[in-house]
């Protein structure tokens, strides 16, 4: 398995994300972030520089959090981004990669996943989300932000090369595993998810999916 290293990317991550999709990325990672009031257990998967952990935060969430990351520069980044915060203490940050991770078992009422699925093949993508149901208790929710593509022919062919070339853009700066986007939405069901709320952006080349575990 290819070990991804976002750390050389991080410092400039923002400004990349910036130019390339304005704040569509960010509206997408916190579009369910109403429905989360009551979490008192979260884990954010793949959590790169923070900005959902920040607006997590910012929401008056009281959750205890574990924010955990392969790279050492976007938790760097994260921290640096919640320091300044009144209730930033409620944050623990796990540095590892999360197949050598031991999930604990029926611990969370939230597990976030956003732009990070997309970073593996699809036989890691199982093994990860059998990981996740385990891990989140009955009832327990699932924010999955990635993105998509669209179903309008024209609009398909567009997205598709725009992932062509994200994909080898990634695959040659961070040493992603995957070389394309696997929708998880027949893993999910496999795993007893069902699907509460769905949101697109940008021409539905985004989507926010909130899903509970059955
Ligand atoms: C595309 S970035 C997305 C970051 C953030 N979630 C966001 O919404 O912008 C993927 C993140 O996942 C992390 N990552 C990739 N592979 C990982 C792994 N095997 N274990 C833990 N983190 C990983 C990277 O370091 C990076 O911060």
């Amino acid at each position: 398995m290819r070990k991804s290293c976002f750390d050389k990317l991080a410092p400039w991550y923002l400004f990349l994300e910036t130019i390339s999709f304005g704040n569509q990325l960010q509206q997408c990672r916190i579009s369910q972030i109403a429905e989360l009031k009551e979490v008192k257990n979260v884990l954010i998967l793949g959590d790169g520089n923070g900005r959902f952990l920040e607006s997590l935060l910012k929401s008056n969430c009281n959750a205890e959090i574990e924010s955990l990351d392969i790279s050492r520069n976007m938790i760097g980044l994260a921290n640096a981004r919640i320091t300044p915060l009144p209730n930033n203490s409620q944050v623990v940050f796990i540095h590892t990669d999360v197949f050598d991770w031991n999930f604990p078992k029926c611990k969370y009422d939230l597990i976030v996943t956003n732009f990070f699925l997309d970073c593996f093949t699809y036989s890691e993508l199982t093994n990860l989300l059998e990981k996740i149901s385990l891990s989140l208790k009955p009832q327990g929710k699932l924010i999955y932000g990635d993105f998509n593509v669209p179903n309008s022919l024209l609009i398909k062919t567009l997205t598709s090369l725009l992932l062509y070339g994200m994909y080898l853009f990634f695959r040659i700066f961070t040493q992603i595993s995957a070389n394309s986007l696997y929708d998880p939405t027949s893993l999910l069901i496999e795993n007893k998810f069902i699907l509460k709320n769905e949101k697109y952006y940008l021409l539905s080349f985004l989507k926010s999916q909130l899903w509970i575990k059955n």
